[in-house]
Parts: structure tokens; sequence; C-alpha cells
């Protein structure tokens, strides 16, 4: 079977090759310190084995759960921010199809809240549930993040008014730390089911974990398959063969394209239903690498849509990007474009082309003139959009980003620099402890 693939001809030649021979040692170097546990932030590697080490046990607790919810609920809201909420929303929406009414269209549909402070959103929330039967998901790994704590206060008022206390608590789940935190300590006291999110997994590694499966599974995703491809990467990512390793191989490019002055990596994808998992990749490599005033600054786009936005700058602007494709080998559906005798609209060269077809030729297109224009194009291809293939993309970057940061001398595990803007939100705030800040 065709798996995940780098191809990476169209970036070598903007680095120096002599150099680049250097990275088959440095990178596995690198990994070296991974596997031992010797590098920075060793104490959050727990994500590395996951997909080998997530217990049956685990994998049908998820799975009968979200059947039980699944049953009860036209609509399940999962609750959390950061890594807490966009691994599952990405995989969700690259199973769901990238029209709008498919998701809404689903039974039950998959609702995401917390993820802002906005009173809007919220309130419109509010509203659209009030016909509906639904159910919870809360997640929170510290417990104590506020804006998934708010929405929870707001949701969890709003179903125990519309259900009472008993009822309601048989629709709530939370997945936390297993001992601390304030959402661990209700959940204790008002006996909702809970998963634990182990203490060695930091929130933006955390799709694998019951963080990522319970919601995939509660929209009805195979997450048996997700974890196989995981794993599939896992056996892939062993290999010390730098020529059959992708992930050594998208982590020097990267590293070495970086020390170019190619500060600003595109991840690009001509499938609109990757949109958030472009969000994933920004929060996995942004919070992992943007430390220490280094760090190349992960941005996203959707061709061709964006080619009629950003295609300008990326042609023809600051040559300081790279971009790295995501490309579909093969649609789900079959759309050929009509003939039309009459041919008004100039279109008859196209007649009974599949619509893939042309997508496929606007990438080829794009990728020859960006690199023309002195961007390098780093091109990864998976055969088609399922679980089994996007479970070896999460696990590709996951390590990617982890031997990357160790490439850059950084912690790839920490956000430090998360902390500064809640510190000052708190203070306006005159939350008890934080007036003096
Ligand atoms: O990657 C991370 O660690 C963060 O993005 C967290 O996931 C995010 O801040 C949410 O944290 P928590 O799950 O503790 O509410």
């Amino acid at each position: 079977m065709k798996n995940l693939q780098i191809d990476l001809k169209n970036a070598l030649p903007f680095i120096n090759q002599e150099e680049f021979k250097n990275y088959s040692k440095l990178v596995v170097e690198q990994d070296k310190k991974l596997n031992s546990k010797t590098g920075k932030g060793s104490e959050f590697l727990g994500w590395i084995n996951l997909p080998e080490t997530i217990s049956t046990e685990i994998i049908s607790e998820i799975n009968q759960t979200a059947d039980d919810l699944r049953k009860i609920s036209d609509i399940i809201v999962i609750i959390g921010i950061g890594g807490s909420f966009i691994g599952s929303k990405a995989i969700i929406q690259a199973l769901s199809g990238s029209f709008d009414h498919l998701q809404t269209n689903k039974n039950p549909q998959i609702i995401f809240a917390g993820h802002n402070l906005s009173e809007d959103y919220h309130s419109e929330l509010l509203e659209f549930l009030k016909d509906k039967q639904y159910s919870i998901v809360v997640i929170s790994k510290s417990g104590t993040t506020t804006e998934p704590a708010i929405a929870f206060r707001i949701l969890r008022k709003d179903l125990e008014n519309k259900y009472g206390k008993i009822d309601a608590q048989k629709r709530i789940v939370a997945i936390t730390d297993k001992f601390k935190g304030a959402l661990r300590e209700l959940a204790n006291k008002e006996g909702y089911k809970t998963f634990t999110i182990d203490d060695n997994i930091g929130g933006r590694y955390s799709v694998l974990s019951p963080v990522g499966l319970l919601p995939i599974a509660c929209a009805g995703f195979d997450i048996e398959n997700l974890l196989s491809g995981a794993k599939l990467m896992m056996v892939k990512a062993q290999n010390k063969n730098f020529n059959q390793n992708p992930i050594y191989q998208y982590a020097s490019i990267r590293h070495a394209l970086y020390l170019k002055n190619k500060s600003t990596e595109i991840l690009a994808s001509f499938n609109p239903q990757l949109y958030s998992f472009s969000e994933w990749w920004k929060q996995l490599f942004g919070e992992s690498e943007g430390k220490e005033n280094k760090g190349i600054f992960p941005a996203s786009a959707i061709f061709s849509t964006d080619l009629h936005s950003m295609g300008q700058y990326i042609q023809d602007g600051l040559r300081n990007i790279f971009e790295t494709i995501i490309s579909v080998e093969k649609t789900k559906s079959n759309l050929k474009i009509p003939a039309d005798t009459e041919n008004f609209d100039n279109l008859n060269y196209l007649s009974e082309k599949n619509l893939d077809f042309v997508n496929k030729m606007a990438e080829l297109g794009t990728i020859s003139a960006h690199v023309d224009g002195n961007v390098p194009n780093i091109k990864i291809t998976i055969p088609e959009l399922n679980e089994y293939y996007l479970g070896q993309l999460i696990y590709f970057f996951e390590k990617s980003c982890a031997l990357s940061g160790y490439l850059l001398e950084i912690n790839p595990f920490d956000q430090p620099g998360v902390e500064k803007y809640k510190n000052n939100m708190f203070a306006l705030l005159k939350k008890p402890g934080f007036e003096n800040i």
C-alpha cells in the first residue's frame, strides 16, 4: 500500500547540498535525545509511543462513551481551547467534507465552544441549542484555563436547567488531569464520566489521546484506523536511514531553509476540508518553536481560493517564504465538467474532465510558478483523506516538530510565552491573587 510520501526536489536547489548531507547525522543525534529522554522537555514525551501504548480498554471505553452520547444527542458540544480542541476539529472537518452544510447535516453534529471569549458566539450557540437535545465533552488538561471554564459554566447551567441536575450529569464527559485542577474537582463532585490526560502529554501533542479521540469518535469516525495510520508512521520514524525516513527529511529541510533566511513556512493545500488541519499544524509548530527569538513563522493557505488573495505576495513579495503542500491523490467523489454544444463560456477544452484533474493542474502550475519565484517547495502526498492517512499525517508532523525544535536548540514542549497575556488579563479582571501584577 502507498503511504505518505515526501518530495524535496523543489526545495533542495535552494540550500547547499554538501551542508545538507550533515543532517543525516545531525537529525539522528536529535532523535537519540528524544528516544533516550535526555533532551529539553523530556518529561513531555508520552505522545511518542501513544499509537502503540494506548490500551484497547481505553479505546473501547472511548467508543462506548461516544456511542452513548450519540444516542441521546442532536448536538455534541466540545469545549476546549488550543490543543484541547484544534486536533479533533482538524480531523472531523477533514473527514466530514468541505461544503459547510455537510457538517450541519450530520447527526449528531459536533460544535466547538470555549475556544474564544465572544459573547455573541456563545449567545448564538445557546439560542441554537434551545430546541435540540445536546451533551457536552469538556476538555482541559490543567482544568483551569479561563476560556473553556467560562463556556462550561454557561453551558452546564443551561444543560441543568433543561434536563435537571441528575440527567445533566449523564450528558457531561470531562477530560482532564487525573488528580488536580478545578475541572477534576468538579467532575469528582458531580460524578461526571471522565477520561484522563496523562501528565507526560502536552496539549498540542494530545490529539491521539482521549482529548482528540473522544470527539472524533463522537463524530462517528474510526479512531482505530486513525491510530493504525499513526502507528505505521511511528515505525517509519524509527528508521535511521535518512532517505527512508520522511520525518528526518522534513525536519532537516525546514531547518536548512530557515538557516537560508526562509523564516516563514506556508502550509498549503488544494483541499478546503484541510482548513482546520492547517490550524492544528500552525498551533503545533508555532507554540513549539517560537521561542528565544527563534523559530519559523507558520502560516497557511487554501488554494486555489487564496491564490486570488495571498498568491501575489507568495509569488513576488518578500523572499523569506517556503511552502509545504499537502497533496491528496484521490477524491471521494466523481464530478465531471459537462459538455455544452454552445460553448459560450469557452470551457469546452475541459468538457468531460474531472474537476479534480483541473485542481491537480492548478497544483502543478502553482508549484512551478512559486519555485520560479524563489519559493522552495516541499510536497507531502497522501493517497486520500481517510482516518488512516490522517493518522499518518498527525504523527508525521508531531515527530517532525519535536526534531525540528531540537535542531533549533529550544524546548518544543513548553509554552512560557502564553502566560503573558493571561497574567495581564487576570490583573485587569482583578482575579484574586493577580491584583498587583
Ligand atoms: O498545547 C498546549 O499545551 C496549549 O495549547 C493547551 O492545549 C491550551 O492552552 C489549553 O490548555 P488546557 O487543556 O490546560 O485547558
